[in-house]
């Protein structure tokens, strides 16, 4: 029977609303037969408007007569080569489209605040009224300069945190809406409590605050809609009155304050003002992914400390909230829950490594029983310390709050501390996708580095479905960039500037993220759209790259990158390089070969969209490029003319900027000085999520194997047996002898995260050569199954959802034998390159190969 299984608009499987006219639609399909193939789709919304999408399972269509405010079915009706039919429907509402809002920005005009690294006083506003006859819907439609939360009739209004979301503010501002037509009373009360997020309060590790406004503001409306089609609108305006706020205090790395003695009934109140703003965003309806509590997490244990503290083991790292059950309260009583990723010997929360967050929450109890939760901010950490609380009056969980990112994606295999990685890698992308991709998720920093997506990306598109959270914030990439091609380093850049750059330029392997994540999505899911999207952008960073490269040097130097170090990462972490400097003082490899790999990417996406001069301009540059770094840091027999590191030899090899016996040297090299490492880790964020492949790819099968399952510090599986479960910013975050990595006479500061997702790059590495499958055609359409066997794993299974559906592969080795199934999505085909090479049609199979 032909199926439609998963239909998505606007990358979302489930409903929206939206202010596109033109949203895509795309869908997967599954069958019983074979020999079936896609002849037709068409969409048709509710409004009668229809469009064919042809053979194809993805498109745009451009609806003309949508109107605002209105919740439309959207179906999909397909038609296979067979005849047989399906049909699947999803709920597409659109939100203010171009209405006007009625509402005014509102604040308290009487609050003003200077002081510099702190956020803004939480402010709180009330607005009582009355509906007047039968309601047949209501809802919410806002949006801040800050963090908003409502309360309706005393219940939390939707369940989603951290609105209006993380965008480059002086672009695009994203508003939600809410249904509370079953909330809403004949008389009503509903309280708004902002804080100052990202955009006001204090943000970026040097902690800067009113980068976007001088203060908060809010900006909504309520929206009813009577039985009789008459419609009632109540705008934000000075009515919304202005009451001492619950909340003391609201800060992203802080945490929060709350007086849950305040009761807004009762509470003086006064009228707010309307607030002038100074941006000009496009305001739009929310296109992200909503950051929501996802994952309930209950403690392992519990120990209380001599001072009373009670200390809660999670067992598990994760960015979150806590979650108190309390009793016997007095009024008044102040119960703190402070986090950390470690524990000190004593047994003592280890909070060094959070640098200025506090990451606390503060909460000031009425009496007897309630509930806590902290709603305004989130926190990365392992375990909690209460104090101000006995043990019997307090019953706590918590939350694993984040994007609500779908995990399309999972692997394992025999060896079960590969399989620990593998979810720790799942652990730290859950981690760090909180309505943008972090670095990590607890000390001062939570910013949207680019370098860790622009390595990570692939991996995360193994696991996760990451197409809607990734555009929503390369739309904030393409803002940022500058006219000269330069990508700031963290975007949204939230006044973090440009840090080592004073002129502003192409920064190697971190601007890299304006081609690699689009360029991920495109191979994951076959989305040229975004290839078409993000070329201009692609095109102007290449450019910045070379225009840099190119006015240092002359002659064959002339493509060497060798800006001075302090403004490049270079081999960033490297574990073999005990300081920062000397991380940075590798950047002209690193930047010479980002430079190849860059040009060569954007040359092929030319190709593809068809830009036949751009992509014999890029492929130039790259041939001069990789020229340039085999001549200048190589001799003939690919041996490095200074000291060797692993990534120098990693990054020619894996982005192929060397070829035939030149190659097979250039691994032989790195397999010696592999070997030489006790096949220990040596490199930073650069080389990382090659390395295995340029060993793997180039006859060196056996060290890679070597290397992923080394357990000596540093490597992949030692964070394992020391207990991560998460992945760690520093393979040797954790000293051999149990002792923290404090980092600090390494010239960061005491920068050592443990949780952050970068080198967890190498989950690319399980599906494509352990698992063995691989894209011959973006979006897997057509795809191979080429398991790389090695060490001690003797099975493997995985899958991953493609813009096809899903693709599932197990193997298993018993002696000579291989057994393998394998279920390919309709639509695709599998080429197998063990045994006898045959195709595969889709469908599930079974497969028995003597190797
Ligand atoms: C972040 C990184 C980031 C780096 C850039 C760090 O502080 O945590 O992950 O890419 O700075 O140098």
């Amino acid at each position: 029977m032909l199926k439609i299984d998963r239909l998505y608009v606007e990358d979302s499987l489930t409903p929206i609303v939206s202010d596109v006219t033109s949203p895509s639609v795309r869908f997967t399909l599954t069958s019983d037969k074979a020999e079936s193939g896609l002849k037709n789709a068409t969409v048709s919304l509710s409004n009668g408007e229809s469009f064919s999408l042809g053979k194809t399972n993805s498109g745009r269509v451009s609806f003309t007569k949508l109107q605002p405010f209105t919740v439309y079915r959207l179906t999909v009706v397909v038609e296979d080569s067979l005849g047989e039919k399906a049909e699947k429907s999803i709920v597409f509402e659109t939100g203010r489209l171009s209405t006007p809002w009625e509402g005014k920005w509102i604040t308290d005009t009487a609050y003003s605040f200077t002081e510099k690294k702190v956020s803004p006083k939480p402010m709180s506003f009330f607005k009582s009224f009355e509906t007047k006859g039968v309601v047949r819907r209501a809802c919410i439609y806002a949006t801040a300069l800050g963090l908003y939360q409502f309360d309706l009739n005393g219940k939390p209004v939707g369940d989603r945190y951290l609105t209006p979301g993380f965008t480059s503010y002086k672009s695009q501002l994203l508003y939600q809406s809410y249904d509370i037509t079953s909330l809403l009373k004949k008389e009503n009360h509903l309280e708004a409590h902002l804080g100052g997020g990202w955009a006001v309060g204090s943000y970026v590790m040097n902690r800067v605050n009113r980068v976007t406004a001088p203060r908060q503001a809010l900006l909504a409306e309520i929206r009813i809609t009577y039985e009789d089609g008459s419609v009632e609108t109540l705008g934000t305006d000075p009515s919304w009155l202005l009451y001492e706020s619950p909340y003391k205090e609201i800060d992203i790395y802080d945490g929060e304050t709350f007086d849950a003695r305040i009761d807004p009934l009762k509470a003086h109140k006064r009228p707010s003002g309307v607030e002038s703003v100074k941006i000009n965003p496009s305001i739009e309806a929310d296109y992200g992914v909503a950051v929501k509590n996802q994952i309930k997490m209950e403690p392992i244990s519990k120990t209380v400390l001599q001072d009373g503290t009670i200390v809660y083991d999670f067992g598990q790292n994760f960015a979150g909230v806590v979650h108190a059950e309390i009793k016997n309260a007095k009024e008044g009583q102040k119960i703190e829950f402070t986090h950390a990723e470690i524990l000190k010997a004593d047994g003592s929360l280890n909070r060094a490594l959070l640098r200025s967050a506090k990451a606390h929450a503060l909460y000031i109890a009425k009496e007897g029983k309630q509930t806590y939760e902290p709603r305004m901010s989130y926190m990365g950490f392992r375990y909690v310390g209460v104090t101000g609380i006995e043990e019997k009056d307090i019953e706590l969980y918590a939350y694993a709050r984040f994007s609500d990112i779908e995990q399309t994606g999972d692997f394992a295999c025999s060896n079960e501390k590969l399989n620990r990685l593998q979810q720790n890698i799942l652990w730290s992308s859950r981690s760090n996708f909180v309505e943008i991709p972090t670095d990590c998720p607890q000390r001062d920093e939570r910013m949207g580095w680019t370098g860790d997506i622009a390595l990570f990306a692939k991996t995360a598109a193994w696991n996760f479905d990451t197409p809607r959270f990734l555009k929503k914030w390369l739309r904030d990439l393409r803002s940022e960039q500058l006219k000269t091609g330069g990508v700031p380093n963290t975007i949204p850049n939230q006044g973090y500037g440009f840090p080592v750059t004073m002129p502003k330029m192409a920064i190697d392997f971190w601007g890299d993220a304006s081609v690699l994540v689009p360029y991920s999505l495109y191979e994951h899911y076959g989305d040229e759209e975004i290839l078409k999207i993000s070329y201009p952008s692609m095109v102007k960073y290449a450019k910045a790259e070379k225009f840099w490269a190119n006015i240092w040097g002359l002659g064959k130097y002339r493509y060497i990158w060798h800006t001075p170090a302090l403004f490049h990462f270079g081999d960033w972490v490297s574990p073999d390089e005990p300081k920062m400097s000397g991380w940075q003082a590798r950047s002209r490899y690193t930047a010479t070969a980002s430079l190849f790999h860059m040009s060569d990417l954007v040359s092929k996406a030319a190709t593809i969209l068809d830009k036949k001069e751009d992509a014999a301009f890029f492929a130039k540059v790259a041939k001069k490029t990789r020229n340039a770094y085999n001549s200048v840091f190589f001799d003939k027999d690919y041996q490095i003319k200074k000291k060797p590191f692993q990534t120098a030899y990693v990054l020619p090899l894996y982005f192929n900027m060397v070829e035939g016996e030149q190659k097979q040297k250039a691994a032989d090299h790195l397999a010696e000085l592999a070997k030489a490492n006790d096949y220990t880790i040596g490199t930073g964020f650069p080389g990382t999520p090659y390395i295995l492949f340029a060993l793997a790819d180039n006859g060196h099968l056996e060290e890679a194997y070597k290397m992923l399952l080394c357990e000596k510090s540093p490597s992949w599986l030692y964070e394992v047996k020391m207990g991560g479960t998460t992945i760690w910013e520093r393979f040797d975050a954790i000293k051999e002898g149990g002792e923290g990595n404090l980092g600090q006479d390494d010239g960061t500061g005491g920068m050592v995260s443990f949780n952050h997702y970068a080198s967890g790059a190498v989950g690319d590495f399980f599906y494509r050569r352990i698992l063995g499958i691989e894209e011959i055609e973006p979006g897997y359409r057509s795809f191979r199954f080429a398991p790389a066997f090695g060490g001690d794993i003797t099975s493997a299974k995985g899958h991953t959802l493609t813009p096809y559906g899903t693709i599932e592969a197990s193997w298993k080795k018993e002696g000579n034998l291989l057994k393998a199934d394998i279920a390919v999505p309709y639509g695709a085909t599998c080429e197998v390159k063990v045994g006898e090479p045959k195709t595969l049609k889709q469908g599930k199979h079974h497969l028995e190969i003597k190797l």
